[in-house]
């Protein structure tokens, strides 16, 4: 479902990097493909079920490439995100968000007719609704109880799991174990303040296990981690399948995180920005230059985009244009400001809602300064939110 089908491309494949249109959202194959590799190696090294979020990247294409590194799907949040990566051929998706509309959970169940498909749940209307729908439609799906362990956002208390697991399985569904992700631990900057934040995740989890064992029930599986702390969720012992959706193109709010050198947590493996929007260089004042992208080509909730080049500045310039200011470096000189015409590579604040701006991927082989165009992928769910 690529909204403006029509619309010219910013570039074919075989052109070179310097004909890239702009404002235009460029990957960097060769460091995207870096990512894949080295979180893929964590997983399988570890003995981890690896299903990368493609919230990020709304692609089928890069969610074909993680299953090729070996992830064992993907997960979405919303529903037509599911439908359209289906339909683009990913054949085994886990929707990690609460489904509760009974339409909704009608196509639902039709999805899960044609490909593996997972759901969670956290309230007892959520399951009774999702069984009246797949029961009706004569298909299946693996049901995940979602606790909340520490972002009070969606998820049951760990104590209420072993009712709602009995819910589930007295409706007659397939009970695949617990949903456990802290969004609020992925950002914390001090690798020390994710560590406390994950081990407290940690003890609620156990606490859910404890009282599904009290109930009789078995939990197969604890499905959650991002890319701020899924190393953390991989020592605990708890968590066996990680969802780390970011790593793959690594925003500038991520690499804002402090590692944690040999500590646990994101210090042991490096990710490369793989993300970029090109922009060009349209006016230049006495102390500051304007790019010709702003807050329409990328998004600007998690700050605003880092300069790749360095040496500079990005203020928010409106719905099209950047501001960029030279900044004093620690010895005193600051960078020169660039031509009319020069190109800017943005590393966007936080990729996955700056993914959502664009019809388009242009993917670069070869490094930015002379790489060439390999591939215009669409972004198959842009706009998917429903
Ligand atoms: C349920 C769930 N799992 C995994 C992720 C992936 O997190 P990240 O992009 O920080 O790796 C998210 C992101 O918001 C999420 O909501």
């Amino acid at each position: 479902m690529s909204h403006n089908a029509g619309l010219r491309a910013p570039a074919q494949p075989g052109d070179p990097v310097a004909a890239i249109d702009t404002p235009a959202l460029v990957i960097d194959l060769d460091a995207m493909a870096r990512n894949l590799a080295a979180m893929a190696a964590f997983a399988s090294e570890r003995g981890f079920r690896l299903r990368p979020h493609a919230k990020t990247h709304k692609s089928a294409a890069i969610a074909k490439l993680q299953m090729a590194a070996g992830a064992v799907g993907v997960c979405v949040q919303k529903l037509s995100e599911a439908e359209v990566l289906a339909e683009h051929g990913v054949p085994d998706i886990y929707i990690s968000n609460e489904i509760v509309d009974e339409a909704k959970l009608a196509r639902v169940a039709a999805l899960a007719g044609r490909i593996r498909l997972a759901i969670a749940v956290d309230s007892r209307t959520g399951i009774d609704r999702l069984a009246a729908a797949l029961k009706a439609a004569g298909t299946r799906a693996d049901v995940f109880v979602e606790i909340d362990v520490g972002q009070g956002r969606c998820g049951t208390s760990p104590a209420a799991a072993g009712e709602l697991a009995l819910r589930v399985l007295s409706n007659g569904l397939h009970f695949a174990g617990l949903q456990a992700y802290h969004g609020g631990a992925q950002h914390l900057r001090s690798s020390a303040e994710r560590q406390v934040a994950i081990e407290h995740a940690a003890a609620l989890v156990r606490t859910a296990l404890a009282n599904l064992a009290e109930a009789g029930i078995q939990c197969p599986l604890v499905t959650g981690a991002g890319t701020g702390t899924f190393a953390l969720e991989a020592a605990s012992g708890v968590w066996g399948e990680l969802q780390c959706g970011s790593y793959v193109f690594m925003d500038r709010d991520y690499a804002d995180n402090h590692l944690a050198g040999s500590a646990p947590g994101m210090g042991q493996v490096a990710f490369e920005h793989a993300l970029f929007v090109k922009s060009q260089v349209m006016s230049v004042g006495a102390a500051h230059a304007v790019v010709d992208a702003g807050h329409k080509s990328h998004a600007i909730d998690s700050g605003m985009p880092g300069v790749w080049q360095g040496g500079f500045e990005f203020r928010n310039g409106g719905d099209e244009h950047g501001i960029l200011s030279p900044v004093t470096q620690a010895d005193g000189r600051t960078a020169a400001l660039p031509a009319i015409g020069d190109t800017v590579w943005l590393i966007p604040g936080h990729c996955d809602p700056t993914v959502n701006l664009h019809d388009r991927y242009i993917g670069v082989r070869g490094g930015l300064a002379h790489g060439v165009v390999e591939s215009t992928w669409a972004v198959d769910a842009r706009g998917c939110l429903t």
